[in-house]
């Protein structure tokens, strides 16, 4: 029983922490700012450059470790995965209000 409970607070708090870590649109537009060039003003893609535009917050966040880890390998967004973990959320938040 003690177990179980030890368990719903980490799990509870996990979730606070994802909670937190909710990203702000605003911010991420200006952290964005690098980004159009490649990806569109407006995150539509270009040409080979992925839309962004729509892109599920947390594909978004999962897709920037990867690259700043190196377990998705991309030699162009590698120089562009290096912001921290909110930074990553508030562009995610940007990208996802954007149609
Ligand atoms: C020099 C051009 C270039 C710039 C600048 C650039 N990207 Fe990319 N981005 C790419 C390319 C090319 C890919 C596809 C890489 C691959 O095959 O995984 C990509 C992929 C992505 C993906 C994954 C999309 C998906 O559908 O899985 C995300 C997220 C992303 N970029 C975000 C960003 C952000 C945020 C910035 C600015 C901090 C940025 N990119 C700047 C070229 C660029």
């Amino acid at each position: 029983m003690k177990k179980l409970a030890i368990v719903a607070a980490v799990a509870m708090a996990a979730f606070a922490m994802s909670a937190s870590a909710a990203g702000d649109a605003a911010a991420g537009k200006a952290k964005a700012a690098s980004c159009g060039g490649c990806h569109g003003a407006n995150g539509e893609g270009m040409g080979p450059n992925p839309k962004l535009a729509g892109m599920p917050a947390d594909k978004f966040v999962a897709a920037m470790k990867a690259y700043k880890d190196g377990s998705r390998p991309s030699p162009m967004m590698k120089s562009f995965a290096t912001g921290s973990d909110q930074d990553f959320a508030d562009m995610a938040a940007f990208y996802a209000s954007l149609k």
